[in-house]
């Protein structure tokens, strides 16, 4: 099969990580677990938290204040902000509204996504989309989580999951070999259920029950997650890799997304792709929902694993259910 000619490139990453680390010695001392059974189910050993005062928004700029110095643009040269985001500041304005603000990208159209984990690869795909159409030069897509304010400290079977981090990229339009060779997303929202929060939004507006509840925190069928989101990696990944005309083996790094280690070992398997192939740091972060994926791709470029003329695989699954794949010809 023919190679598709990208037509938009990544130029630049960043990231930024909170300070505050949390093991899971740490959480023994918060709810009945160990860090026995956290690592051997999940593969995780400690998670970055954000301070209290620590916005989504400003986490975000942080990322992308890096990106941009990376790609030797200023926030007045982007014409389209995507923000991915689960977590956002407030419902309204948009957390890249308020970015915007804190970026000065005053030249930018700025708008959020909502596709939970797969946030990251839903914004790509509508950035490379707006930039393809002719409607801007420069797209900055920002991925930011502040998971530690929508987890329920008291449940140990998701507050051991999450942390908090943003990644964010530069796009342009591409003029060599170099981009999005190709991408699939999906969802089905029949699922939805499995993964939510039950209120705080206009169905069920916040009030003391809720609060008493903790509805307007995050809740998870985690077995049926687990499974789901094997399932459905696997399957983005094959479609992502026939769009793009390879096989596994043309795969130089696969970059799932970090949720639980096992996860990730059952999807490089399904997918054909050795695991030396495969990037990991869900050990060091934990689940950052939409901010895995872009984090986990800065710092394999910040540590060689990807390198001019690699061929990268991104993979993601999250709430609603969402799913999608990218790859990417560095
Ligand atoms: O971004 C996408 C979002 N999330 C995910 O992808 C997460 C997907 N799911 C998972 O990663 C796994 O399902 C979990 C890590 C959440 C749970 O692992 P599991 O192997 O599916 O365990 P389980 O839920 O079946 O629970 C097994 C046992 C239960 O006890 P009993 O009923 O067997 O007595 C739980 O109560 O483990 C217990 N348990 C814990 N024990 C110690 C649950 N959480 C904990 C904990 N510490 N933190």
């Amino acid at each position: 099969m023919r190679i598709p000619k990208p037509q938009v490139e990544i130029v630049a990453t960043g990231r930024y990580l909170p300070e505050r680390v949390l093991t899971n010695f740490d959480l023994e001392q918060m709810v009945d677990t160990t860090d026995e059974w956290i690592r051997e189910r999940t593969g995780i050993r400690e998670r970055r938290i954000a301070e209290p005062e620590m916005l989504t928004a400003e986490m975000g700029k942080r990322a992308a204040c890096q990106a941009m110095e990376r790609a030797g643009i200023h926030p007045g040269e982007v014409d389209v902000l995507i923000v991915a985001t689960a977590t956002p500041d407030r419902w309204l304005p948009a957390t890249a509204c308020d970015m915007q603000a804190l970026l000065g990208a005053t030249n930018a159209a700025a708008f959020d996504v909502q596709a939970a984990c797969t946030g990251f690869l839903y914004a790509l795909v509508v950035a490379e989309g707006y930039l393809v159409a002719g409607r801007g030069e420069i797209a900055l897509v920002v991925s930011t989580e502040k998971m530690s304010a929508i987890t329920d400290w008291s449940d140990r079977s998701t507050c051991v999951l999450f942390g908090d981090g943003a990644g964010a990229a530069v796009l342009r339009r591409a003029n060599d070999f170099r981009g999005i060779l190709s991408s699939y997303l999906r969802s089905d929202g029949r699922l939805g259920d499995l993964l939510y929060r039950p209120a705080g939004g206009t169905k069920i507006p916040l009030n003391h029950h809720v609060l008493d509840e903790k509805e307007h925190l995050l809740r998870m069928e985690g077995r049926e997650v687990f499974k789901a989101a094997v399932r459905s990696m696997a399957e983005a990944a094959d479609i992502a890799l026939q769009r793009a005309g390879l096989r596994a083996g043309d795969v130089d790094l696969l970059i799932p997304h970090q949720a639980n280690v096992r996860i990730i070992e059952a999807t490089a398997k399904y997918a054909g792709i050795p695991s030396e192939k495969v990037y990991v740091n869900v050990d060091r972060y934990g689940n950052m929902s939409s901010a895995t994926l872009p984090i986990a791709l800065d710092e394999a470029l910040e540590r060689g694993r990807i390198r001019m003329g690699s061929n990268v695989l991104l993979v993601g699954f999250g709430a609603g259910f969402t799913w999608g794949s990218m790859v990417l010809r560095w």
